[in-house]
């Protein structure tokens, strides 16, 4: 059985069709790129599968259960995280508490009992604090543990999104541009970075990106979107030469590179 198993899914807002049709098979540690011009509908694709969006059509399972219906915080206690293409952590939270409150969060509490610690036993409080300290210290955050998570280098940050999403131990890790504003010196060290979160967690891993050269260095198959539609899927090579995706990109004066 698949992993994620997405067929036909579609969203109209008025008039605008942002997704027709998406279908997308993902096996159980498999890393898949998707890529597409500005508003092609990439984000929403999230948004539907984290149950953000409720789809106008379509299905989406994830090992086997449907996600259709179900909330946000459901689905990320069946074992899909994310991070966001603007990041969204709580900027003045420590780095510690960032990820402690998604772990208290996963089990049930909400944001502000999670901090103060309602109700729970020390020995809870204990665990979920070394769990956290083992994530940041694996993203090499460690030493910035008490720090304000809003006063941290971008790059920094982007990493502690990801050591916040992988906190709950996922099956399946959705990426929203995770390089955007970086220099390519940045994206290529974070493309490094995915490539051992991938081996490391052995989470499988959908990773959007709006630059073709990040993606196609890291992920053997490739999804292509454009106008809410799938033009295009394959190696990165087949995918590179296919001339829909060339006239998608050029079309939009974005280079092909
Ligand atoms: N909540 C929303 N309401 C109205 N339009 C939306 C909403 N979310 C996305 N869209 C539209 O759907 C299209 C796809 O958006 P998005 O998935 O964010 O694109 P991408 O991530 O590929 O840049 C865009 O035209 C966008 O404006
Ligand atoms: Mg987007």
């Amino acid at each position: 059985m698949a992993l994620l198993e997405v067929r036909d899914l579609s969203i109209q807002f008025g008039g605008l069709k942002a997704l027709d049709g998406f279908t997308l098979s993902l096996d159980e540690g498999e890393m898949v790129g998707l890529i597409g011009p500005n508003g092609a509908g990439k984000t929403t694709v999230f948004n539907l599968i984290t149950g953000v969006y409720r789809p106008s059509r379509g299905e989406i399972r994830f090992r086997g259960r449907s996600l259709v219906g179900l909330r946000p915080n459901q689905i990320v206690r069946l074992g899909i995280a994310r991070t966001f293409q603007n990041i969204r952590l709580f900027k003045g939270l420590s780095v510690v508490d960032n990820v402690r409150a998604a772990l208290f969060s996963q089990t049930g509490y909400g944001l502000l009992p999670a901090l103060v610690g309602g109700g729970r036993t020390a020995g809870e409080e204990a665990r979920v604090y070394w769990r956290a300290m083992e994530m940041l210290r694996l993203f090499e955050l460690e030493e910035v543990a008490a720090e304000p998570a809003g006063s941290l280098p971008y790059g920094a940050q982007r990493r502690l999104e990801m050591a916040r999403a992988l906190a709950s131990g996922p099956r399946l890790l959705l990426l929203d541009e995770p390089a955007a504003g970086m220099n390519p010196t940045e994206a290529d060290r974070l493309m490094e970075l995915i490539r051992w979160v991938h081996r490391h967690f052995g989470v499988a891993i959908v990773l959007i990106e709006h630059q073709m050269r990040v993606v196609m260095r890291l992920c053997p198959r490739i999804v292509v979107l454009d106008f809410g539609q799938v033009i295009a899927q394959g190696s990165p090579e087949a995918v590179r030469q296919d001339p829909r995706v060339l006239e998608a990109y050029l079309g939009k004066g974005v280079a092909v590179t």
